[in-house]
């Protein structure tokens, strides 16, 4: 080894004493340290490939992702599209306002979301969903509900799919801004919500890839109880009405008439909403005397923030 004076000391550069020796040590040392951790961060990286590739494995045997929902507020369609991001595949995109056909789910994961209607879920969308059917298909299920309450919608919901063949992985009852009185929970679902339900949606990725495999039970009481349509009545305003027809276009229960869209057929109206959230000219809302204390009394008793829950 060559020879040299350490500019520190007056020992030669090689003696076990000289401080340049000791650097040159620790710097070797140090090399190896990094050398280690950046064959750890390797191997790390190894095994988060080699997970990714797993993941990849379990995910790629869905051929794409199929979101079901009954939407006419928007706001169970915004709360399934937020359960979506979390899953990277082909979507598909069934309508339940709209969609009225038979269907059969196989290789595929599904998002199913309704909201609750007078402690039920919607008859129209209950009859739509009896037509759908799983082979023991991979199902996250949402209930969407204003902020009241739920009552055993929960139990409807789930025993129909189960029945129909969907194989429940995941639960959500999330709580959004309330259709008919817009004052309870209004602007929800909020960031709050939306981060809640994104960490569930991770959630259930997670119980997919670890193969995890139980049967979620759900609580209710039966019978359930009679589906009933809110007493009051779909206003228009026909001096706001431009003839546009998108509300006779969308109605699920074809109570517009085309010839006349500033009338509503009380009779086969479900009060869903729909019509009022389509109308950009803002011609539709709920009024009348049995609204107003319809608004007062649920005001009064559910202003209280409620809050999701999630079942895995
Ligand atoms: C006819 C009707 C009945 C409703 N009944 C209930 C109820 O029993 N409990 C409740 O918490 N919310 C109830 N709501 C509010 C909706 O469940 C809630 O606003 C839901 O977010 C609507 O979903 P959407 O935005 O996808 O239409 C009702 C809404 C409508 C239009
Ligand atoms: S959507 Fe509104 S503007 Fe269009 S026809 Fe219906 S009420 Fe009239
Ligand atoms: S008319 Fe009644 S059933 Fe049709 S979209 Fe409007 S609220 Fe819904």
């Amino acid at each position: 080894m060559q020879s040299f004076s350490c500019p520190k000391s007056l020992t030669k550069t090689g003696s076990p004493s000289c401080p340049t020796k000791k650097m040159i040590k620790f710097r070797k040392l140090k090399i190896k340290q990094n050398n280690n951790t950046s064959n750890q961060k390797i191997t790390k990286n190894l095994n988060m490939r080699k997970i990714i590739e797993r993941q990849g494995d379990k995910m790629t045997k869905f051929k794409k992702l199929s979101k079901v929902y009954f939407s006419p507020s928007g706001s169970t369609e915004k709360i399934v599209n937020e359960v979506a991001k979390s899953f990277n595949m082909n979507r598909e995109n069934y309508d339940l306002l709209s969609f009225d056909d038979e269907k059969t789910f196989d290789d595929e994961l599904v998002i199913i979301g309704v909201p609750v209607f007078n402690g039920r879920i919607p008859k129209t969308a209950q009859k739509r969903l009896s037509k759908m059917k799983g082979t023991d298909t991979k199902t996250i299920v949402i209930l969407n509900y204003g902020n009241m309450e739920y009552v055993d919608a929960l139990l409807e919901l789930t025993e129909l799919l189960k029945e129909n063949g969907f194989n429940i992985i995941g639960i959500a009852t999330t709580v959004s801004e309330n259709s008919l009185f817009s004052q309870i929970a209004h602007g929800r679902p909020d960031e709050n919500d939306l981060k809640k339900i994104s960490e569930f949606s991770k959630n259930v990725y997670e119980k997919i890839e670890n193969g995890d495999e139980n049967e979620i039970f759900v609580g209710g009481y039966k019978p359930f109880v009679e589906h009933e349509i809110p007493q009051f009545n779909v206003e228009c305003d026909d001096s706001l009405c431009v003839e546009c027809l998108d509300c006779a276009y969308t109605c699920p229960e074809d109570a517009i008439d085309e010839s006349t869209p500033t009338m509503t057929s009380i009779d086969d109206c479900s009060r869903c909403s729909t019509c009022i959230n389509i109308c950009s000219e803002g011609a539709r809302s709920f009024g009348g005397a049995e609204y107003e204390l319809e608004k007062q009394n649920a005001t009064e008793n559910y202003m209280m923030r409620k809050e999701a829950e999630f079942y895995l």
